[in-house]
């Protein structure tokens, strides 16, 4: 069968590799796609723009596309899932009405709290003075999130009154556009943080293996957050134990709760956790979504064809797909290699090179940000490449995926040297 992948970044990279191991699956198309999918056997990047719908259809339409994996939260948001299910095509992805998961964090605790779902407490706001006057009731700790999608950079963990109140007269002046007409402000959790990534048919949910991502730019966890720095999986903080929870508390209501609202979810529902000192899990967040860089250290730990879970997805028959199976007592860590200033300006169009010399080193290289300009390899975003590494502990992975970083060279080229640190530390965290 044929395939495409909608979106350009490691996550979109990393789905494509995984779909052409698949015997099924024999050509993957990308749009747009990045340079590292341009270089793949069996795969062709098409010019065309995640909000082309209509563009999109007509070539799935006339190419035979057997199904569709839209990668990003914005189209999915602005109704791709729905123009192509109207036009008879076959999408891994939820409607637009079940994207609000993650386009709004209103409605996601509304549904939260109806189906009482674990989470942070909290309120919403659209004017400043009462969210203020909320704010110091409260006292901080407290967070301040835009309502709408922010490129992950709505939210606003407030150590102080002072920084609180600056996020609240942002965020209601107009900083995110429509996104922070609404604010919503919730309690501050603590503990560790993971990322469960579950597929669903929209009556059947089942978790992949849980994962955990560093999203601050600085060694140590520190500095400005990003789009997330590196990752690894699976994440020891959720044991066998806490994912039993998740899937009862947060996964299995959370479905009912959308079936309820009439919304047929098909595609990932990825669930931000924070799994509180106590062992408790608590959403943080939910996206509508695979999540990125996770993807990259998941995937590369699947061995059940991923074509056959995403097809059992769309087709409602999860609950008859046997148990997926995972590469045994393995690890996978990947290093995510940034332009210089990320996540704040950086250059773009800058020549790469050592990526072959570094895939000799066992490792993976996913594109995040890269394209392909005159048959050379440019860089062309802040996150540029994932270097993925696969081994039989954290440790070997992540010394396996450093050997690679250490092959790379472009003008400015930044990464963290801790990632994974927690799992080779046993440090907790608290990001
Ligand atoms: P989000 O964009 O919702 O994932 O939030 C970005 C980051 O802010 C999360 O990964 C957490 O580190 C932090 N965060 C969000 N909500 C909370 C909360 N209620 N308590 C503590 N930290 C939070
Ligand atoms: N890694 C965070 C996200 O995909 O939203």
């Amino acid at each position: 069968m044929k395939v495409l992948v909608v979106g350009s970044g490691g996550r979109e990279h990393a789905l494509t590799w995984k779909l052409l191991q698949s015997a099924r699956v024999q050509e993957v198309f990308c749009i747009p796609g990045n340079g590292g999918t341009a270089g793949l056997e069996r795969c062709r990047n098409l010019a065309l723009s995640v909000s082309d719908f209509e563009g999109i259809s007509r070539f799935a339409l006339v190419n035979n596309i057997a199904l569709i994996v839209v990668g990003p939260e914005a189209p999915l948001a602005a109704g791709i899932t729905d123009y192509l299910q109207q036009q008879g095509l076959t999408v891994f992805g939820p409607t637009q009405s079940g994207a609000q998961i993650e386009a709004s964090k209103s409605w996601a605790k509304d549904l939260m709290e109806e189906a009482k779902i674990p989470t942070a407490k909290a309120k919403v706001f659209t004017e400043p003075d009462m969210a203020i006057t909320f704010v110091k009731a409260q006292g901080v700790p407290i967070v301040i999130k835009a309502d709408g999608l922010a490129s992950g950079k709505g939210v606003t963990v407030a150590m102080t009154l002072e920084e609180a109140i600056e996020a609240i007269e942002a965020a209601l002046g107009g900083q995110f556009g429509e996104a922070s007409k609404q604010i919503v402000i919730e309690e501050y959790l603590t503990g560790q943080e993971a990322s469960v990534l579950a597929v669903t048919d929209g009556i059947t949910i089942r978790p992949l293996v849980p994962a955990q991502d560093h999203k601050r730019i600085g060694e140590g966890d520190t500095g400005l957050n990003t789009g997330g720095m590196g990752a690894y999986a699976p994440a020891p903080v959720v044991t066998p134990e806490c994912m039993e929870r998740i899937q009862q508390e947060i996964l299995e209501p959370t479905i009912a709760a959308l079936r309820q609202r009439n919304i047929d979810y098909r595609g990932v529902l990825y669930a931000g956790l924070m799994i509180t000192p106590e062992g408790d899990p608590k959403v943080i967040e939910f996206n509508c979504r695979f999540g990125d860089p996770e993807t990259q250290v998941v995937l590369p730990l699947l061995e059940t064809p991923l074509d056959s879970i995403l097809m059992a997805c769309v087709q409602q028959r999860l609950d008859q797909l046997p148990p997926i199976d995972w590469k045994p007592g393995a690890a996978a860590a990947c290093v995510v290699v940034a332009s210089g200033g990320y996540p704040e300006a950086y250059k773009k169009g800058l020549p790469l090179k050592g990526i072959e010399r570094a895939e000799t080193k066992g490792a993976v290289v996913f594109h995040a940000g890269t394209k392909l300009k005159q048959n050379h390899l440019v860089t062309d975003g802040g996150r540029v490449l994932g270097v993925t590494a696969v081994g039989e502990s954290f440790q070997a992975a992540i010394d396996q995926a450093y050997a690679a970083v250490e092959c790379i060279e472009f003008e400015g080229m930044y990464y963290r040297r801790d990632i994974g640190h927690r799992v080779i530390h046993g440090q907790s965290i608290i990001e």
